[in-house]
This record gives C-alpha cells, structure tokens and sequence, in this order.
C-alpha cells in the first residue's frame, strides 16, 4: 500500500542520475543501476522508436507519471525526432514540486526543456495541457482502474510500482484494464518480467517478447496487441 503523504527521499543511480525512495515500502522509483538510463532503454528505444511512426499523431499513455522523466524524454523525442505525440499521465500520488526541483534531470535532459517542465507541473497537475511544439502531455491524478478514455492508445509506459510492493497493479482487473486501452497494433512496455504477468497478456490474446533488459536486469518486456484481434 503506497501512503501518499510520506515524503520520498532523493537518491543518486549509478549513471549519476537521480531517482526517488518510497519511505513506506523502501521501493525506488527507477533502476539503482540508473534511473536515466534505464528510462532510455525501456521506454524510449524499446517502445518509442518503434512506435513513434506508427501513426500521424501517436497516442501515448504512462501508467505512474512518478517524477516525469518519461513524459519529459517523450517530449525530448517528439521535438528530437519531429514527431507528434499526444502524451496522457496517470498518477494518483504526484509528487511535491519541491521534490520535483531537486532533481538533476536537467543535466541528462536539457535544462530548457526540464526547467520548463517543472514550471508548468503546478498547473500540469490541475488539468492544464503541457504543449512542446508537436508534444502535448495531459496528467489524470487517477489510478488506473479508474481511468477511463473513448480513445486507444499506440503506446503504454507500464512503470507502476513492482509486484514486491504493488502487487495489485500486476494482477488480473491491472492487466485486463490496460490491455484494453491498447489500440490494435499497439505495444506497451514495461520493466518488469515475470512468468505469471506474460501469461496474463498471452491469455488476452496479446503477445508478448522478452528483450535484452536495462544494467542489473538480464530482461524487460514488450507486449504487441495485434492489428486484428
Ligand atoms: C515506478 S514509479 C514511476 C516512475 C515514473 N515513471 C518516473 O519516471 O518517475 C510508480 C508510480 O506509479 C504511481 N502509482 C501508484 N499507484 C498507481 C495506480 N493505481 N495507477 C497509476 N499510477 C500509480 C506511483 O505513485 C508512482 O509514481
């Protein structure tokens, strides 16, 4: 059970990135071998690239903004890569600001684009639009199993706390909830792999491919729904 008032302690990875500690469960928000670096593996070469022409305007979820240093490389990518992308956040326990400004993603970001981010997050966070040129994020203070949308999405950030501290989000109504956000063709990716959370996605008539993982994690995972079901 994650308490949202506890405050979450600052901590440096090991590519001199920083991440965050829950006080509660002592979970970290990213990889300790490196949090930037890991973010880069998983979610940007894994699910972005592949899925950054899929359509004209690709249609992003994160499941657990977190300190948004997925939604901030997603913007990097789109502005990078001139690309458009419309990126919808989950996060039911956002972060403080002030945990926010702390952060050294500006040194492994850009400091333009991560110090924008940050001034914006106050209003990000009340239901105002964070626009980037052809990047547009919206945050939803919303557990996932509350969430609901009439669109699909091309793509899924699926970095929820691991099954050790959350096992909620690994379990069936989690799995079948996102699953059914993904349009046909579209893929999620997520850290985390393990036997009993494949099956799941298998058993949805998804597929699902183990990929090299992110250092200190021999596998990730990437889930296809396919184009016709
Ligand atoms: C592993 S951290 C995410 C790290 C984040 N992507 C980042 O780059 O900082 C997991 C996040 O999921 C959030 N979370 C917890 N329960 C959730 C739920 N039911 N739905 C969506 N997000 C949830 C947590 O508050 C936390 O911010």
């Amino acid at each position: 059970m994650i308490i949202a008032t506890v405050k979450p302690s600052l901590v440096l990875t090991r590519d001199g990135s920083h991440s965050l500690r829950n006080n509660i469960t002592g979970e970290h928000y990213h990889s300790i071998f490196g949090a930037y670096t890991e973010s880069m593996h998983v979610f940007v070469a894994a699910g972005l690239q592949l899925q950054a022409s899929a359509t004209a305007t690709l249609r992003l979820l994160e499941v657990g903004v977190g300190t948004g240093l997925n939604l901030v490389l997603a913007a990097r990518y789109a502005l990078q890569a001139d690309c458009s992308i419309n990126y919808t956040g989950l996060e039911p326990y956002p972060i403080d600001i002030e945990i926010l400004k702390d952060l050294n993603y500006n040194e492994f970001i850009g400091a333009d684009l991560f110090n924008n981010y940050v001034t914006a997050y106050p209003q990000l966070l009340t239901g105002a639009a964070w626009q980037q040129a052809n990047f547009e994020a919206n945050v939803l203070q919303k557990p996932l199993l509350e969430f609901e949308s009439e669109q699909c999405f091309d793509l899924i950030f699926y970095d929820a706390f691991s099954p050790v501290s959350q096992v909620g989000m690994w379990e069936e109504a989690s799995i079948a909830k996102v699953a059914s956000l993904l349009a046909p063709g579209g893929v999620l990716v997520t850290y985390c792999i393990r036997g009993y959370i494949r099956r799941q996605f298998l058993a949805l008539g998804l597929q699902a491919e183990k990929l090299p993982g992110p250092p200190g994690k021999r596998e990730m995972m990437r889930i296809t729904k396919p184009k016709h079901v």
